[in-house]
C-alpha cells in the first residue's frame, strides 16, 4: 500500500485528527435529515466532521473533507492560494507522463464483509424535500465498452430499495457516452462506485473531461497526487474493478434504456434538482472494508471545492498558455464554485482583458461568468473585485454577451443546458494613467504601537503592499499638509541639486515596494531619519557584494499622450524581453520628482544599471517638470548620492542632440560610469534590441561598438551615443 497520506481515507483521518482538525459528533443522529441538518451547521468550517453515533448503524459518517479551502491546503501541505496551481502541476504532470493503475489481487476492500445490502450503509437523506437517501461521495470507476479506457467521475445516487440506485449524469460526461456506446451494443454497463476513497482519487474523478479527455486513463491522475500507482482489484461478481483500499464499493450493472425516477436533491446551487426520469442501477454485490467509515458530502462548499478546485486548475494552465500576464484564477463561492471565475492578470497589450474572457469560457463550459480583473486587486475578496468592477469596468465597452450557449443543466439559468454567458472586463485602460492607479500605505509593522481601545477581536489587516482594498479617507489633513511641506523642500534640494539629508533608510524595502517611498517621506518628521554620510557608512560594505542588477525607471507626467505611449511601449517591451543579458531588472514608474527620489531610494545599494525612459517634450526628456527643470550634473549627483554604487550605467532614450549636454554632463557624476543615450524617434523595438545587446557586451569594451551594431535592428534613422567621463566615447549610426 503507498506510503503517501494522501491514498487512503483512514491515514487522512489520523492525519487530521492529530493536527485537531476532526469535530467528533458522540451523540446520536438519526440519519434522516438530523445528520446531515448537523453537518450543515458545521458546513466550511475549518474541521470536517465524524459522527461517531449512527442510530441503526455500527458504522461512523465523515463528511467535510473538502468543505474548507484551508483543510485542503492543509492536506496537501500547500498554501492555499497556491492550490490551482499545485493542482494544475499535478495535471501537466499526468499529461506528460501517466501512470496507470495497477491490479492487484487481494486489498482491504475483500478483506471485510460482503454480501451486504444498501440498508446495510448509513446513507443519509440529506435536505427537507429530498427524494430519498442519498450518496454522492462515491468515485464511480467504468470502462469504455469500445476503446477498454477507464473512465473515473462522481454522480449522485438516490437509494430506491435495497439493491436499486437511479442516478444523474449531466450531459457531455464520460460515463453517458459509456452508457450510449453500451445501447450501441445491446449490452450491459457494468461499474463500481466506491465510497470512502482518497483525495488524490477524488481529484481525478472530479477533473474536468477539458483536461482529461475520453480516449485517457484518468484514474493516473490519482497516482500523481499520492506519489504511487493507485491500486484496484477485479469485481467479484462483475466485470468490474475496485478501489482496493475503498471503505466500501458497490458492482453494479446498468441496462441502457432502463430509466427510473430520481430527485429531487438539493444541489450545488443551492436549489432542489427537479425529479426526472433518469437511468436505473442494479446493485449487484457490496463489499465494505474492515471497520469501514462511509463518507458523505453536503453539495455545497465540499463540491464548490473539489470540481472547482480542478476547473480553476485546468482554467489556470489554459489562460497561461495562451494569454500573456494571466497570474491567478478563482471560482467564486458565490457563483457555486463553478459558474463564476475571476482572472487576474497583469495586462501586456490592449484588449487582452477580453481574450482572457473567450479563453476563460473555453476551458470550463459549465461557468457562466467571468470577470477579469488586474493583478492589484484581491480575485478572493468579493469587495476587492466588486470596488474592480464599479471602478474599471467600461460599462459600455467592457460588458460581453454570448447568447444561446451550452452551459450547465443545474444552473436554472441554463434550462435545457442552453443559456448566456457574460464577461466583465473590469482592467484599467491600457496603458493607464495615474488615476487608475491604487492608493496604498506604508507596510508598518503594529509591534512598536501602542494601541488603546481596539476593540475585542478585531482583525488589524495588512495594507501594506499587499491586495487588500486601500481607503484613502482616513489620510488627515495634518498628515497632507507635511506631505505637501516635504514634498517641496525635496523639490528645492532637487533644484539646486543638493540632495543630502532625510532620506529614510529603506534599503531593507523590496523592489515593487517603491510605488509606497513616496509616503514615507512624507512622515519623515515623527519618522527615525538617517543622513547620507550614514546611511553610506550602513550600505558601504554592501556596495561591492550587490548584485548585478538594473532598475528601469519609467519617468514623467501625462505630458502628450503620443509621446507618454511611446516611451510606455519601450517600457512593456523592455519588461517582456527582460533583457537576456546576465543583469537583472525591475521596473517601476516615478511620476513626480519625489517619486523619482523614493525610488532611487528604494533600490540604493542594488543596482549596477539605470534606464530611464521618458515621453518626450520637445526640447529635452520631460521627467517629471521639476527634474526637467535640473541640469544634467545636478541629475547625476542626485543619481550617484542616492544610487551609492560605484558604477553606474545609465540610458537615456531621449533626442540624441538634445540630450548631449546633459549626458556628458551626467557621466560627470562621480558614481556614473557611463552614459548611453538612445535616439528616441527609434522604435521601441530597436531600441529594446539595443539596450540588449549594450548588455550583452559590457565588460568587453573593445567590442562595444561592433557589438551593439551587430545587435541593432536596420532603422531609417538610428543612433546612439556614449559617454564616458564627460566625453563622448562612441556614437553609432544604423
Ligand atoms: C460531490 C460531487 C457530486 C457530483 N455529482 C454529479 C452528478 O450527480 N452528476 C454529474 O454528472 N456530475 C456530478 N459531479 C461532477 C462530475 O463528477 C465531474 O464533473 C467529473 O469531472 C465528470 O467526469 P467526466 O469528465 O469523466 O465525465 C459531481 C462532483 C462532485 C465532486
Amino acid at each position: 500500500m503507498p506510503a503517501n497520506h494522501l491514498a487512503d481515507l483512514t491515514t487522512i483521518i489520523e492525519d487530521l485528527d492529530s493536527a485537531g482538525r476532526i469535530s467528533h459528533v458522540t451523540s446520536e443522529v438519526d440519519l434522516d435529515l438530523q445528520l446531515a441538518g448537523v453537518a450543515a451547521k458545521l458546513e466550511g468550517k475549518p474541521n470536517a466532521v465524524m459522527f461517531h453515533n449512527v442510530a441503526g448503524h455500527e458504522a461512523p459518517v465523515f463528511a467535510g473533507l473538502y468543505w474548507s479551502r484551508d483543510l485542503l491546503a492543509h492536506l496537501l501541505r500547500r498554501d492555499e492560494h497556491e492550490l490551482p496551481q499545485f493542482v494544475s502541476g499535478c495535471i501537466e504532470q499526468w499529461q506528460r507522463s501517466p501512470v496507470d493503475p495497477v491490479v492487484v489481487d487481494d486489498g482491504p476492500i475483500l478483506q471485510g464483509q460482503s454480501g451486504l445490502s444498501l440498508s446495510d450503509i448509513p446513507i443519509p437523506v440529506h435536505a427537507q424535500k429530498d427524494g430519498g437517501p442519498y450518496f454522492d461521495a462515491g468515485v464511480v470507476i467504468a470502462t469504455d465498452p469500445e476503446t477498454g479506457v477507464r473512465n473515473a467521475s462522481i454522480q449522485r445516487f438516490m437509494v430506491v430499495d435495497d439493491r436499486t440506485l437511479h442516478v444523474n449524469i449531466d450531459a457531455g460526461r464520460h460515463l453517458g457516452l459509456y452508457l450510449d456506446k453500451a445501447r450501441e451494443q445491446k449490452k450491459s454497463l457494468f461499474i463500481s462506485i466506491n465510497c470512502g476513497v482518497g483525495p488524490g482519487l477524488h481529484f481525478a474523478a472530479a477533473t474536468p473531461a477539458e483536461a482529461a479527455p475520453p480516449d485517457t486513463d484518468e484514474l493516473g491522475i490519482a497516482s500523481v497526487f499520492q506519489d504511487a500507482p493507485l491500486e484496484l482489484v477485479k469485481g467479484k461478481m462483475t466485470p468490474t474493478e475496485l478501489v482496493a483500499n475503498a471503505m466500501y464499493s458497490i458492482e453494479c450493472e446498468m441496462i441502457p434504456g432502463e430509466l427510473g425516477d430520481e430527485g429531487p436533491f438539493a444541489e450545488v446551487t443551492g436549489y432542489y434538482a427537479k425529479c426526472e426520469p433518469r437511468p436505473v442501477v442494479r446493485v449487484r454485490a457490496i463489499h465494505a472494508r474492515p471497520n469501514p467509515i462511509f463518507q458523505t458530502i453536503l453539495s455545497g462548499a465540499e463540491v464548490w471545492n473539489s470540481v472547482g478546485l480542478l476547473g480553476e486548475a485546468n482554467v489556470l494552465a489554459t489562460l497561461k498558455r495562451q494569454i500573456p500576464g494571466v497570474q491567478d484564477v478563482y471560482f467564486t463561492h458565490g457563483g457555486c464554485g463553478f459558474y463564476h471565475a475571476v482572472v487576474s492578470m497583469q495586462q501586456k497589450r490592449a484588449g487582452w482583458g477580453k481574450q482572457a474572457i473567450m479563453a476563460t469560457f473555453a476551458a470550463f463550459p459549465p461557468l457562466k461568468m467571468v470577470t477579469v480583473v488586474d493583478d492589484d486587486v484581491n480575485i478572493r475578496d468579493a469587495s476587492d473585485v466588486e470596488w474592480s468592477m464599479a471602478t474599471r469596468l467600461d460599462a459600455k465597452a467592457g460588458i460581453v454577451t454570448i447568447d444561446k450557449v451550452f452551459g450547465h443543466g443545474l444552473n436554472p439559468g441554463f434550462p435545457d443546458y442552453l443559456g448566456t454567458k457574460v464577461g466583465f472586463d473590469c482592467t484599467r485602460p491600457f496603458p493607464h494613467s495615474y488615476e487608475y492607479d491604487r492608493a496604498d500605505y506604508r507596510n508598518v509593522s503594529l509591534d512598536d504601537v501602542v494601541i488603546s481601545n481596539c476593540a475585542p477581536g478585531a482583525q488589524i489587516a495588512d495594507r501594506g503592499t499587499d491586495l487588500q482594498s486601500a481607503d484613502s479617507s482616513s489620510t488627515d489633513s495634518a498628515q497632507l499638509t507635511a506631505h505637501t511641506a516635504v514634498a517641496q523642500t525635496e523639490k528645492a534640494q532637487l533644484q539646486t541639486g543638493q540632495v543630502q539629508a532625510d532620506v529614510t533608510d529603506n534599503s531593507a524595502m523590496s523592489p515593487g515596494q517603491a510605488g509606497s517611498m513616496h509616503n514615507m517621506s512624507m512622515q519623515t518628521g515623527s519618522m527615525q531619519t538617517m543622513s547620507m554620510q550614514a546611511m553610506s557608512m550602513q550600505t558601504a560594505g554592501s556596495a561591492h557584494s550587490a548584485r548585478q542588477g538594473g532598475l528601469v525607471l519609467l519617468v514623467g507626467k501625462e505630458g502628450k499622450k503620443k509621446y507618454q505611449r511611446a516611451a510606455f511601449d519601450l517600457f512593456i517591451d523592455l519588461e517582456e524581453r527582460t533583457i537576456s543579458s546576465d543583469v537583472s531588472f525591475a521596473f517601476e514608474r516615478a511620476r513626480t520628482a519625489a517619486e523619482f527620489v523614493a525610488t532611487l531610494s528604494a533600490y540604493r545599494g542594488r543596482f549596477s544599471y539605470l534606464v530611464l525612459i521618458s515621453g518626450k517634450k520637445r526640447g529635452g526628456v520631460h521627467f517629471a517638470d521639476e527634474l526637467s527643470a535640473m541640469d544634467g550634473l545636478a541629475l547625476g549627483k542626485l543619481i550617484s548620492t542616492v544610487c551609492q554604487q560605484d558604477s553606474i550605467q545609465v540610458i537615456l532614450p531621449g533626442y540624441l542632440e538634445s540630450m548631449k549636454r546633459r549626458a556628458r554632463d551626467l557621466s560627470k557624476g562621480k558614481a556614473i560610469s557611463d552614459v548611453v543615450v538612445v535616439d528616441r524617434s527609434n522604435s521601441p523595438d530597436w531600441t529594446a534590441s539595443l539596450l540588449d545587446g549594450y548588455f550583452r557586451c559590457l565588460g568587453s569594451e573593445g567590442r562595444l561598438e561592433v557589438a551593439l551594431k551587430d545587435s541593432m535592428p536596420p532603422a531609417g534613422r538610428a543612433s546612439a551615443g556614449i559617454w564616458k567621463d564627460g566625453k563622448a566615447f562612441t556614437r553609432i549610426e544604423s
